[in-house]
């Protein structure tokens, strides 16, 4: 679509010239997040200052019905902030700050635009802990992460970036601005929309102010990195350990590919991985209690003793700590690096991990794809990249999608789900049918045209093209 030059004045009249947009590359720029290699360009970017100009641009977009994306760091992987319908690209990142660390109830407001490590490190210096650490922390934003509900790698014992959220400044397709709820730990006052907007993909409203619930700092954790055989046996011990009564802070898998590369991307970091070893589990509890820390970490040794492992490494300093959490982080860079690929966000119950990562291979030999399997384990969240590599074109786009739809009905016959914590954006929105029946897609989508009845606010994401 165009946009005609009166509206392109309006837009103007709101923000100033400086703060909007048309030329090519800025449109390329922010027409791309980290999304396979897609790219939406909007017909014009702008960059509003506070709620108020959010609201009055909406308002535009709504009398010219406008599509109009929120566009955050960039940094998701369901493509969440692609303007597929073109229109206006509306980015959060004046919206930068952290208004109030309030050490007295625990809680922090933050504009969206602050990045997640920042946000992170400001509130540790008063003793504060966010524990939400999704793997692009250095670079998300925190409004994405609520827009996403994202999680990382702390969210097995601390929970997700939901869980946190406590109140939303939002402002509402039709330019209204509303506060979700209140400052408080409980509510049970009237329907709950702050959950609603948590995790709504920028489709319900823009979020321009964000109340989070923090926790005293934890001092202490342990760290270890246990190698195993068979990479169903590590899915196994998952479980194993919780049932052992342990909770840990981290319990992330890494088949053998992920390491590999990693590895060869990271050429800094030192570990030496023997060519038998087909996974790993990285292991990390944390308290503010060492001994009771190494009581925890015997424990988990003596449960993952009873597969067939090799030599366990414990991470003796804070540098061999952030060596090991380097190569966790950098799987999905370093995936991207070595080839084409597509990649999905699995979730099932825990125990049913094993049953996910054998069915995953199987249906990859039905289709002709590698894929490698990396995440969240402790919450059976796997995030299965499916490789391209000698593939060709034609099997890429035929093959592929049959068998991404296989593994996807896999995981919802395990009582799983699509996404665990990426969305579902614009890559999985033609999947839901798997997860939903047209009952529940309706009913979603007569509460989207509550909140947005001319459809302005990120059209094309969530919802199947055929609802
Ligand atoms: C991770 C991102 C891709 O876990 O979710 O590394
Ligand atoms: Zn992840």
């Amino acid at each position: 679509m165009q946009l005609n030059p009166e509206i392109l004045q309006k837009l103007i009249t709101i923000l100033g010239s400086s703060y909007v947009f048309i030329d090519e590359e800025t449109r390329n720029h922010y027409g791309h997040d980290e999304t396979e290699d897609y790219i939406f360009p909007p017909n014009v970017v702008v960059k509003p200052a506070n709620a108020r100009e959010i609201s009055e641009i909406l308002k535009i977009s709504n009398e010219y019905k406008i599509p109009t994306t929120p566009i955050g760091a960039r940094t998701g992987l369901s493509g969440g902030s692609l303007s597929i319908y073109e229109g206006i690209g509306l980015s959060l990142e004046r919206l930068n700050k952290i208004l109030d660390i309030d050490e007295k109830n625990l809680q922090v407001i933050v504009e969206p635009a602050v990045i997640t490590q920042v946000l992170r490190e400001a509130v540790a210096e008063k003793g504060l802990f966010y524990p939400p650490d999704p793997s692009s922390q250095g670079s998300c934003w925190i409004g994405g992460n609520v827009a996403e509900n994202a999680g990382g790698a702390r969210a097995v014992k601390y929970g997700v970036t939901k869980d946190y959220v406590l109140n939303l400044e939002v402002v509402l397709p039709n330019g209204e601005i509303i506060w979700t709820g209140a400052n408080t730990l409980k509510n049970s006052t009237g329907y709950n929309f702050t959950q609603l907007m948590v995790g709504s993909e920028g489709t319900l409203g823009i979020i321009t102010k964000i109340v989070l619930k923090l926790i005293p700092k934890v001092t202490h954790n342990v760290l270890m990195l246990v190698p195993f055989y068979k990479a169903n046996q590590a899915c196994e011990a998952v479980s194993a350990i919780f049932r052992a009564g342990i909770i840990p802070s981290a319990l992330e898998f890494m088949e053998r590919d992920a390491i590999d590369w990693t590895l060869k991307y990271n050429e800094n970091i030192n570990i030496k991985v023997k060519d038998s070893i087909e996974a790993h589990l990285l292991i990390e509890v944390d308290g503010n209690y060492p001994e009771i820390l190494m009581l925890e970490a015997e424990k988990i040794l003596s449960v993952v003793e009873q597969f067939e492992i090799d030599e366990v490494l414990f991470a003796d300093t804070e540098d061999e700590k952030t060596a090991l959490w380097k190569m966790r982080r950098s799987v999905a860079e370093a995936v991207k690096a070595n080839s084409i690929y597509k990649e999905e966000d699995t979730v099932v119950p825990r125990y049913e991990l094993p049953k996910l990562l054998s069915g995953i291979k199987e249906i990859g030999n039905k289709y002709g794809f590698k894929s490698v399997c990396y995440g969240h384990a402790g919450d059976g969240n796997l995030h299965v990249n499916i490789i391209k590599g000698e593939m060709t074109d034609d099997n890429w786009q035929t093959q592929v999608p049959l068998g991404i739809r296989e593994i996807f009905e896999l995981t919802v016959s395990l009582k799983g789900t699509l996404s665990g914590e990426h969305g579902i954006g614009y890559v999985q929105k033609n999947f839901m049918d798997i997860a939903f029946s047209k009952t529940h897609l309706e009913l979603m989508s007569r509460i989207k045209s509550v909140f947005d009845f001319n459809n302005i606010l990120n059209p094309g994401k969530i919802f199947p093209d055929d609802i």
